[in-house]
């Protein structure tokens, strides 16, 4: 099929790979100019395992490629996805600016009929809206055709996002008008040849599912990290209660596992964008809320546990930090907890050495001032930021941080004190090296007295 995509974000970017590498031939649309010129390189702006090479090889084969000008990239489209971000908005409900713009400009552009698709995060009734706002114009072009829009919510997880798209879990495609539905569901057979997982739905009913969905996983962390709030004061340790609970099929092993706080591109917009929406339908969405509140306060335990290790004091302190991004395998800060534990870290006079894989760029970026003090070090090294350190704070959870070697950072340290915000350690055996050890929860192990800053 011939397929456009508008938005060459972590979305629009690796649908356009998948379904180029599918056979298709699409064109992506992106508005930033930097962004086109590096992908027509063959360079990818974002860290995404697998996505280099696939873009790459289509580039090459010229299945895929790259444009600044929609009018371009629609021409021949038989399908156009939109692929845009949907931030949160003052209020906390999406923030629907750059969807509606493409609607505006589809409208305006368009010169035959196709299918339009939101794949981006909107509330309930965006894809009529869509839908009226193209067909508006089109209809005062003089145009005879009209474009049916579709929805097909995005499950893809950052880190693991070309494996998810090529064999997801399951597709959705909410669509009220059968032949669409119909393009839309051969479109996808090829992702779903070993397991049949299409689910087809009305337009709404597809757009509030992914808002269910994401708002249930936030769900499941703010409850167990809530757990392990309670275990930390009943000396219970929550790893253990995770094990025993995740036993139960109702429950299930996935999202259980407590920790420094959820942040990402999705879960707290969408969280927020569905109180929103709540409260606009006069409904309490009082669990939401207390998922979200959780989180906030997730976010701030780490700072609390070190301000009170060092006794109020972290002036002068000497704080090691692994992982920046969000979660292990991206480059995304959006909402990382890490951040809100620097901006504490760096106002309470504490200098930062921190380390992660492929995210310090963006880092550098947020914290120019920090870094040019010097009060903040950025490094690619897990051992040289843990050199002099008086603490060591694991905050994201990346597999080159879950076997490190204890003895020779216990070595490096000044003091051997192990903040672990992803309880990812195992607490005994690092207590037998001589180390301090403190997780999410979990029942602090091991002796260390603090000497002067
Ligand atoms: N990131 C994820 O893991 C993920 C997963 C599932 C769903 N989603 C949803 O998908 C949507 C996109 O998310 P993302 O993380 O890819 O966003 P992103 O911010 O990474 O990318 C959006 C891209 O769209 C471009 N853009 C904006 N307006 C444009 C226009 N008029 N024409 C062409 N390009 C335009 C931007 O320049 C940017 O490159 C959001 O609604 C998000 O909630 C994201």
């Amino acid at each position: 099929m011939r397929i456009c995509v508008i938005g060459a974000g972590y979305v629009g970017l690796v649908s356009a790979a998948c379904f180029a590498e599918m056979g298709n031939r699409v064109i992506c649309v992106e508005r930033d100019p930097l962004r086109v010129a590096r992908l027509a390189r063959g360079e990818v702006p974002i860290y995404e395992p697998g996505l280099e090479p696939m873009l790459k090889a289509h580039l090459a084969s010229g299945q895929l490629s790259f444009t600044q000008y929609l009018a371009e990239g629609i021409a021949l489209a038989e399908v156009v996805f939109i692929a845009v971000g949907t931030p949160s908005g003052e209020d906390g409900s999406a923030d629907l600016s750059h969807v509606l713009a493409v609607a505006d400009d589809l409208g305006d552009s368009l010169e035959q009929a196709c299918i339009v698709v939101d794949k981006s995060t909107v509330p309930v009734g965006t894809g009529q809206r869509v839908a009226e706002r193209i067909n508006r114009r089109l209809a005062q072009r003089g145009r005879r055709f009209r474009i049916v829009v579709a929805s097909n919510p995005e499950f893809l997880k950052e880190g693991s996002a070309v494996d998810d798209f090529m064999r997801p879990d399951r597709v959705i495609i909410g669509c009220d008008e059968a032949v669409s539905a119909e393009v839309l569901r051969q479109l996808y057979a090829p992702f779903l040849r070993n397991h049949e997982r299409l689910l087809c739905m009305g337009l709404r009913a597809a757009e509030f599912s992914k808002y269910a969905a994401n708002a249930f996983l936030a769900t499941k962390i703010s409850f167990v990290n809530e757990m392990a709030g309670l275990c930390a004061r009943l000396d219970v340790d929550i790893e253990e209660v995770r094990r025993g609970i995740g036993s139960d099929k109702r429950i299930g092993t996935h999202f259980i596992y407590a920790g420094c706080g959820y942040g990402g591109s999705c879960f707290p917009k969408d969280v927020r964008a569905l109180i929103r929406t709540a409260e606009q339908e006069g409904i309490e969405p009082g669990i939401l809320r207390a998922v979200e509140a959780r989180n906030a306060l997730q976010k701030t335990l780490l700072f609390q546990a070190l301000r009170e290790h060092f006794n109020g004091h972290l002036q002068g302190r000497v704080v090691a930090l692994w992982g920046l991004a969000f979660k292990p395998g991206t480059d995304d800060l959006r909402e990382a907890p890490s951040l809100v534990l620097l901006d504490a870290l760096l106002a309470a006079g504490a200098t930062v050495q921190a380390c992660d894989p492929v995210a310090t760029a963006g880092v550098a970026a947020r914290y120019a001032q920090a870094v040019a003090s010097g009060q903040l070090r950025l490094s690619e090294s897990p051992y040289s930021v843990v050199d002099g350190a008086d603490t060591l704070v694991l905050v994201t959870e990346w597999k080159q941080f879950r076997q490190p070697d204890f003895a020779r950072i216990r070595g490096l340290m000044r003091m051997p004190v192990l903040f672990d915000g992803r309880n990812i350690y195992d607490a005994k055996q690092l207590a037998a090296l001589g180390f301090l050890y403190r997780g999410i929860g979990r029942p602090a192990l091991g002796r260390c007295m603090v000497s002067a800053a």
